[in-house]
């Protein structure tokens, strides 16, 4: 059998930081009540111009940089986003051409803040039954162009940005046998799907549309659901929160990981935080969080990660990965 190791991660945020401060001029908000009911300090926003695809294509390179690999090397993109530059064709294709790359398969997958997981397990998938043998798979997020402006319940939330890992097949037992996605677990319910959703489509609208949430319903069920979904991956694996080295949450509310972390047990050393200065980025929070704490060091080869998401449909998933 094979399993999907990461040879490297990239992330890339815009140059534009907007504060809390510059926020409470356009709406009736504060630094105070942001920070405390969020934990968010800053969020990055997209130049004019800058789309989906350019934060996408941005972090593939750096992934693939850190991995000392080209576009040539591999032969599968898969990228999470809500906010793809057109209806279609997929913003993956768009990478794949920025990259340089004609060969393999491009596509995009939908689930929302929880994006990356389905992408990495679905790039897993392909890899393990042989579909594929080597792929990028980015969280590429623009939500500052879905969020109503004149909301201050939900504009003050979300930021834009991407994170990519590059994974490769391993045949087992190898030498790197003992690494990669050990187990992923994804679950949706579309019972919630007015909860949290955007008010526009082509097939409904033909408009855009502006992001709406339910911010106390989404938040009443968002621990629960996702501790029960990495109890099935501990049931799977036989792990436990004891063995965890880094937990790396989505980053939407610095409450809701913590309160995650407290109900799982894990001590607040070892979760990954990145949710102050970057806001919600959407599908890009994990691999932004993975790109950080490992190009500074904290998460290292061999540690055993638990990534967690959570986000519209309601979609939701766990996945254990040794680094
Ligand atoms: N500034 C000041 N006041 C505000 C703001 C703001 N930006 N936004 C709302 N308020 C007011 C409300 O109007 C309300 O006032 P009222 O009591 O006079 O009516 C008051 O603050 C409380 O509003 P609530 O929405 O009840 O505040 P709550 O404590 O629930 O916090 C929040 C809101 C931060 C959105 C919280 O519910 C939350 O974090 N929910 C989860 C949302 C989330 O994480 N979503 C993303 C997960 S899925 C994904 O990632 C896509």
């Amino acid at each position: 059998s094979i399993r999907s190791v990461v040879l490297g991660c990239g992330g890339y945020l815009p140059e534009k930081v907007m504060t809390n401060a510059e926020l409470s001029q356009l709406v009736e908000t504060s630094d105070e009540w942001i920070t405390q009911r969020t934990g968010i300090r800053q969020r990055h926003i997209a130049a004019d111009g800058e789309l989906t695809s350019d934060l996408g294509t941005r972090a593939a390179r750096a992934a693939l940089e850190a991995a000392d690999l080209s576009a040539d090397d591999i032969d599968l993109i898969v990228m999470a986003t809500a906010t793809p530059d057109n209806t279609f064709p997929a913003s993956a294709v768009t990478v794949q051409q920025a990259l340089g790359m004609n060969h393999g398969a491009a596509f995009d997958v939908q689930a929302v803040c929880s994006g990356f997981l389905f992408a990495l397990t679905t790039a897993d998938a392909l890899i393990r039954s042989g579909q594929a043998r080597r792929a990028v798979v980015i969280g590429a997020e623009t939500f500052s162009r879905i969020l109503d402006w004149e909301d201050r319940s939900t504009c003050v939330l979300f930021g834009d940005g991407a994170g990519a890992v590059v994974i490769e097949g391993e045949s087992l037992p190898g030498w790197r046998s003992d690494r990669g996605v050990l187990s992923a677990h994804l679950r949706s319910d579309g019972r919630f799907k007015e909860k949290l959703f955007v008010d526009g489509g082509p097939s409904s609208t033909g408009t855009v549309g502006h992001l709406r949430m339910e911010g106390r319903e989404v938040f009443k069920h968002a621990v629960g659901m996702v501790s029960d979904v990495i109890e099935d991956a501990f049931a799977a694996t036989g792990f436990t929160a004891a063995d965890i080295d880094w937990f790396v949450p989505h980053q939407a509310n610095i409450r809701i990981i913590d309160a995650t972390a407290k109900k799982l047990g894990i001590p607040i050393e070892k979760v990954i935080r990145t949710v102050d200065r970057h806001g919600n980025t959407s599908a890009a929070s994990i691999p932004l969080a993975l790109w950080e704490a490992s190009t500074d060091g904290r998460i290292k080869r061999g540690d055993l990660l638990l990534l967690e998401a959570m986000g519209g449909g309601f979609t939701w998933g766990a996945v254990l990965l040794r680094w």
